[in-house]
């Protein structure tokens, strides 16, 4: 399979890492041959149509800070999206997310789309912003849309509420979606204040560049919209979460709540057509109630009950493996046709 990255960064550098470790495994179990054929940062384009060496272009990301070194002659592409015109049959859409608008996310993933190109992306501004009118656009093209590390990183949140809950209707869920909050609240049980927790988990980065948009729960918000439009088939956008951030949650507050045996979280809910994040009391019982970056989920179905799921909600690695999931079964689906 032909694939192009667009967005060369932590998780684009860890999926060409991946998948040179298990390039052979992945051919002899799941079939899979990825070969990228063209990959795309801020500052240029590496192209081979017989496959890059991806020993060579991490090497030459790493001493270049750009894949545009990899051919020193420089690769001449036509005015317009580089989406549309590299011959593959998945891009990747790897970009930082942009929750204001979207781009470059979502010009990219269109303009994929539109030229019969699969698409795999984690980034969760496009589909905050448009999730139903991308699908829409996908099914029009008889294209896959995958999306699978937008929401918990490698933990398959998506997956399992969508097919280890098929055939179940799933009828509202709530969770902790950040890890960044999750860690720096955390941090505030253990007696820091809520500027000191943020400044460490910034240390350790593990919070955003901009880090109100973790800490104001646009990222939670983000992540919850995707979640209600993919397993309830709610048609939302991220403007329609009632959102709370936790910078006013003090430690006070905190004391407060310990006393009750429960601890304060930005949780996400979906129930009843209405989607919201904001500091909750969580009974310290509940499985939820998870500490440091771990994110938890636990979906609420018509036949099944409660279902919780836990796991780590970010990394490189971790989320460039959704990426890979989100590959085999775009290869697997292909194949079923
Ligand atoms: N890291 C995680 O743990 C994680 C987890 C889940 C989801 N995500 C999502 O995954 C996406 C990528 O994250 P990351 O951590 O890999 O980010 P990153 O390290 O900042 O990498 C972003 C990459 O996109 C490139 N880029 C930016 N604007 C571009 C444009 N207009 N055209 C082409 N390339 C462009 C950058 O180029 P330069 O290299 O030239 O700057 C960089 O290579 C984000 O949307 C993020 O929210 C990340």
């Amino acid at each position: 399979m032909r694939l192009t990255i667009i967005g060369f960064g932590i998780v684009g550098q860890s999926f060409a890492k991946l998948i040179l470790d298990r390039a052979s495994e992945l051919y002899s179990v799941y079939g899979v041959n990825p070969r990228i054929v063209a990959c795309v940062d801020t500052k240029g384009v590496a192209i081979s149509p017989g496959g890059l060496d991806l020993r060579r272009l991490l090497d030459i990301k790493k001493t270049k800070g750009t894949v545009g070194g990899y051919d020193p002659e420089g690769y001449k592409i036509r005015e317009g999206s580089i989406a549309e015109q590299i011959d593959c049959e998945v891009m990747l859409e790897l970009t930082p997310t942009n929750l204001q608008n979207g781009e470059p996310g979502i010009s990219n993933i269109v303009a994929a789309m539109r030229s019969g190109k699969h698409v795999i992306t984690v980034n969760k501004g496009p589909l905050a912003l448009a999730f139903p009118s991308l699908m829409e656009l996908a099914d029009y093209n008889n294209v896959m849309l995958r999306f699978s590390g937008t929401v918990g990183g490698g933990t398959p949140i998506l997956e399992f509420a969508k097919k280890c809950l098929k055939g179940d209707k799933i009828t509202s869920f709530k969770g902790i979606l950040n890890g960044t909050t999750n860690y720096i609240l955390t941090k505030m049980e253990e007696g820091l204040a809520f500027e000191t927790a943020l400044k460490d988990a910034q240390n350790r980065g593990i919070a955003e560049a901009l880090p109100h948009l973790d800490t104001d729960g646009y990222d939670a918000a983000a992540k919850v919209s995707i979640v209600a439009n993919w397993v309830m088939g709610m048609k939302k956008t991220i403007c329609d979460v009632d959102r709370i951030g936790i910078a006013g949650v003090t430690l006070k507050d905190i004391e407060e709540a310990r006393k009750r045996h429960n601890a304060i979280k930005l949780i996400g809910v979906a129930e009843q057509k209405k989607l919201s994040v904001k500091p909750t009391e969580v009974s310290k019982m509940d499985p939820i109630c998870v500490n440091g970056t771990l994110n938890a989920v636990t979906f609420s179905s018509e036949h099944s009950g409660q279902q919780t799921i836990i796991g780590r909600g970010a990394g490189g690695v971790e989320t460039a493996s959704s990426v890979l999931r989100d590959l085999i079964e775009i290869k697997n689906t292909i194949y079923e046709i």
